[in-house]
């Protein structure tokens, strides 16, 4: 029998890259379309997976990936805005392409990674109105099977959370912590991962949206303090009040490389932390923060990425091929 092809859009990300190797372990193939596929090499290196340069903004394009795929599965999305119009780009308008290269191409299944607090009238900053408007879009597409998932905080190994308060605490003598009082619920990068697949051909999931968090829920602070405390640096973390962080929000928002932006105040300034409970009829556990991230963060020495690795390989052997 021939092997089902998953078009993954986004699937070069960090999501992404823990999704299309689950894919593949579960006997599909997967399509992955990338503005540079030169960067995403640990990718190319994996069987049954194409990854290739291609503009998903193109309508034509998107028709092309889409023919003959067994489902379509969007996690593209940006954190902060380069121009201005680039959320309704990436959150809304791809998603109206994404509904009609469906239709064109005869796919019937889509799924669709939205956010925890995703609304797009009472969403709190640019970020989650965009997405909020995009995951409407796709629940709402008629002659569609669509699932969406709205997560809180992803964490795994390649986070761009643990790892970057780490990185804040190793190169700043004293951190001050923004928006330290919101809330979240941080999820495995792996059990979203796992929910996705296991969500794919259940039929009980179609039209449905599932949030998805962890078993615990932190302040930003109890997060800072516990990353401080894994790398054994014992910085000084200075809470910032809630003007300062706005401040300091509007300040970063200007830098290229944007650590934080006024529309990141703005989305902390919801908690994001469940109101659903977590989708267990989908055979997925949440694993807590205390049980992996000591893997990945303050093991910056290469005996401890060695020993992740082969935990990794050992899980990796146990699924099925
Ligand atoms: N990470 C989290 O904590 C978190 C929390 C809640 C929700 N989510 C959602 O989960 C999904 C995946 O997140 P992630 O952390 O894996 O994101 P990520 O690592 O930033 O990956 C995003 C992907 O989207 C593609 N992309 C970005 N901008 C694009 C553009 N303008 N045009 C075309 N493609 C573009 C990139 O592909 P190329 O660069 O290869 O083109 C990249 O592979 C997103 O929908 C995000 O909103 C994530």
């Amino acid at each position: 029998m021939t092997a089902k092809t998953i078009c993954v859009l986004g699937g070069t990300g960090f999501v992404g890259h823990q999704l299309v190797s689950q894919l593949t372990r579960a006997g599909y193939y997967v399509v992955a379309p990338s503005r540079n596929r030169e960067r995403h090499r640990s990718l190319q290196v994996l069987p049954k997976v194409d990854v290739i340069d291609a503009d998903i903004h193109d309508e034509e394009t998107l028709n092309a990936l889409f023919v003959g795929c067994h489902a379509v599965i969007n996690l593209t999305a940006i954190l902060n805005e380069n121009k201005r119009g680039e959320f309704q780009q990436v959150h809304v308008e791809l998603i109206e392409k994404i509904i009609n290269a469906c239709k064109n191409a005869g796919v019937s299944r889509l799924l669709h990674m939205s956010a925890l607090n995703a609304d797009a009238d009472k969403g709190s900053s640019q970020y989650l109105r965009s997405k909020g408007e995009g995951e409407a879009l796709a629940l709402a597409a008629e002659g569609l099977d669509v699932t969406s998932f709205r997560p809180s905080v992803i964490f795994g190994e390649d986070d761009s959370f643990f790892n970057k308060l780490a990185n804040l605490l190793l190169n700043l003598p004293v951190l001050p912590l923004t928006c330290p009082e919101s809330r979240m619920a941080p999820i495995y990068v792996s059990d979203v991962a796992e929910v996705i697949v296991k969500a794919l051909n259940d039929r009980t999931t179609f039209g449905q949206s599932y949030e998805l968090c962890g078993p615990k829920s932190y302040s930003l602070k109890e997060l800072a303090d516990y990353t401080n405390q894994l790398t054994g640096l014992k910085r000084t973390i200075i809470p910032l009040g809630n003007g300062m962080s706005a401040m300091m929000g509007r300040i970063m928002g200007m830098m290229p490389f944007k650590p934080f932006s006024y529309d990141n105040y703005l989305s902390l300034q919801t908690p994001a932390v469940c109101s659903d409970a977590f989708p267990s009829q989908l055979g997925v556990t949440p694993i807590s923060v205390e049980i992996i991230v000591p893997k990945y963060i303050g093991h910056a020495d290469i005996r401890g990425r060695y020993h992740a690795i082969r935990e990794r390989a050992a899980r990796d052997k146990d699924q099925p091929a």
